[in-house]
């Protein structure tokens, strides 16, 4: 994505993204790039950085809060945290999650939660999970002037239904109906889609399929854009991660190494030392 259309920090340009700029980088063939935050300090690393798109995903429940699926997240706890992100990137275009439960009743409910993201936590844009059936409410929020970002593929507020965390997509008749899903949520006037875990292939397909940008987690490389969760990507969560997940860092064993040497250094009277002592 030009920088033009990034956030200041790295190449100290100051113009906030917009959805014209993700549209526009698809156009031109600049791949997107997108992180998850939940947090202040997280996003204001992120917009400094350069980060163009920020995503306050309902990831939160598994990697902050602690719950085992996004299933339980609640639209008050996903503002708290937008808000937030919100406050530390003035440049990046901040999407705030709906979670579970806020906006399948349809249009009417959509639209009361989605406002909320947009007025009381200053979110730029909302992301929702389904395809064929979301689209009257797609049509509302962006009729009401709420961008909407999409997520096929592997949609985790369905995993009671989906058996699990499983790659979608896998069979022709499952893939043509992701090209269909995909299709109608674009003609319902979504600036983007999240395609999640879908073999590279399919990831392609509905990528040239689209005049909007995909953003793919596990979806390969020809996707418009790539998103992963902060956590997975610094090294920060534990257990078996998806092939997807590339770690950038081993942030946790570097934590876990600081918090051990503080622990050593206080029991052994190391800490504080002089220069950290008052006279
Ligand atoms: O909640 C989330 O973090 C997401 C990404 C995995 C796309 O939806």
């Amino acid at each position: 994505m030009s920088t033009t259309a990034s956030p200041a920090g790295a190449s100290g340009h100051a113009r906030p993204v917009t959805i014209h700029d993700v549209q526009r980088a698809k156009e031109q063939g600049e791949k997107l790039v997108m992180l998850t935050a939940y947090d202040y300090l997280s996003a204001q690393i992120l917009d400094e950085a350069g980060i163009p798109l920020i995503l306050v995903g309902d990831s939160l429940g598994m990697v902050v809060l602690g719950y085992d699926s996004t299933v339980p997240v609640t639209v008050d706890e996903m503002l708290h945290h937008t808000r937030a992100v919100v406050r530390g990137a003035p440049h990046s275009l901040v999407v705030g999650d709906l979670p579970f439960g806020s906006y399948q009743e349809g249009p009417q409910q959509a639209l009361a939660t989605a406002t909320r993201f947009l007025k009381e936590a200053g979110a730029n844009a909302v992301k929702l999970e389904g395809g064929a059936r979301m689209v009257e409410v797609v049509r509302h929020l962006t009729d009401a002037g709420i961008p909407v970002m999409g997520h096929l593929g592997l949609t985790p507020q369905s995993v009671n239904t989906l058996g699990g965390y499983r790659v979608q997509g896998q069979s022709e008749a499952a893939a043509e109906q992701l090209l269909t899903d995909a299709k109608a949520i674009e003609e319902a006037g979504a600036f983007s889609v999240v395609l999640e875990a879908v073999p590279s292939e399919v990831g392609r397909r509905v990528t040239e399929a689209l005049s909007i940008p995909t953003i793919g987690i596990g979806a390969g490389p020809a996707t418009d854009g790539q998103v992963l969760v902060w956590h997975d990507m610094l090294g920060l969560t534990t257990g078996r991660l998806p092939r997807f997940v590339k770690q950038y860092a081993d942030l946790r064993g570097e934590i876990a190494n600081a918090v051990k040497t503080y622990l050593h250094e206080v029991s052994d009277g190391e800490y504080p030392a002089a220069e950290h002592t008052y006279g």
